[in-house]
């Protein structure tokens, strides 16, 4: 019989068992998932449990402070943080293919971890040998790791691992949709905004940047996606839609006129999509004036873009990330 609570305790059961007396990392990545899944594991076995946030500074505006505060304020997790942007824009200098931008970000991100966990055993001593993901069943599926399907992209944090990875995975989630995710982060516990936080990709903006992703690149999207998402949730509209990526296509330009004269900006794109599960999704009918509110917004307070586009594709056959 599924009901949450044998998830937990089926879980709870199993992890307590499999940890026995090591430790275990968790990475936090701001999403409802990896919340999730630490605070279920935290449940199993408290403080051997030590959360790590990797800042790539490919989040977000206002994302880190949240994890830092509000997450660590609900569950009470031991969380070390590690600012580590200056290293992701290093690796990601010049590149721009989609994949090779997803595998450069799942690399470093375990690179990092291992760094993490080695200075967690320093300062600990007993061994680490654990390595907690949110990961979910269509994430499972999608990779090619759950019943032969092709493939599709390599998400972080199940197929693009390096092959050194030191940790043994404890993935809790793996037989679960998101609205069942939700459904046990409620029982646990989790206030709100956490539990109904809208997904967002372990590569970050890292690919919602279409071409090299550069610092000033960075800034200008943070901008453009904070005045969306602030729009979209100031309208009400946050529960109705599943996700809204806010992408830069940063090796397009288009001619505009602002002011007194002509401009070559940048356009961005507004993908607002209604989903399930993230399998298939459908380009959401936002109404009219939330659009034209957000477009004035970014156009005026967004240096460098002169355009806002509406992404009005289903899925398939795009998929909701632009790569
Ligand atoms: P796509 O673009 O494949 O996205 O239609 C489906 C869902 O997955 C999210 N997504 C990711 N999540 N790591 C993640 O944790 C990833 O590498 C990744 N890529 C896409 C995406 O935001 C959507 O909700």
């Amino acid at each position: 019989d599924w009901t949450t609570g044998n998830v937990i305790d089926e879980q709870v059961t199993a992890i307590r068992e499999l940890v026995g007396d090591k430790r275990a990392i968790c990475g936090l990545s701001g999403g409802v998932d990896s919340a999730v899944a630490a605070a279920l594991v935290q449940k199993a076995i408290g403080s051997q449990l030590t959360c790590v946030y990797v800042d790539h500074g490919l989040m977000r505006k206002g994302e880190t402070e949240q994890v830092e505060k509000d997450f660590v304020a609900a569950t009470g997790v031991q969380l070390k943080v590690v600012d580590a942007s200056e290293r992701f824009l290093a690796a990601l200098k010049g590149v721009s293919d989609p994949e090779e931008k997803r595998k450069i970000i799942g690399r470093e991100f375990i690179r990092v971890f291992e760094q993490a966990q080695a200075e967690i055993v320093a300062d600990e001593g007993p061994a680490v040998e654990f390595l907690v993901q949110g990961t979910l069943y269509p994430d499972v599926v999608e990779s090619g790791g759950g019943t032969g399907t092709a493939n599709i992209k390599s998400h972080h944090n199940v197929g693009g691992l390096p092959e050194d990875l030191e940790f043994k995975l404890i993935e809790p989630l793996r037989q679960l949709f998101k609205d069942e995710v939700r459904m046990v982060g409620q029982e646990l516990g989790l206030p709100d905004e956490i539990v109904h936080r809208q997904p967002f990709p372990g590569p970050g903006l890292g690919i919602r940047i279409v071409g090299e992703v550069t610092k000033e690149r960075l800034d200008l999207l943070r901008e453009a996606d904070a005045i969306a998402r602030e729009e979209l949730t100031a309208a009400g509209l946050d529960r109705d839609i599943w996700q809204c990526p806010v992408v830069l296509l940063a090796d397009v330009r288009s001619v505009g006129v602002q002011g007194d004269g002509r401009t070559y900006g940048h356009p961005i794109v507004l993908r607002p999509v209604s989903s399930e599960d993230a399998m298939t999704a459908d380009w959401s009918r936002l109404p009219y004036d939330v659009l034209a509110k957000i477009s004035t917004r970014i156009t005026n307070e967004v240096r460098d873009v002169n355009r806002v586009v509406l992404d009005v594709t289903s899925k398939p056959p795009g998929t909701i990330e632009w790569e």
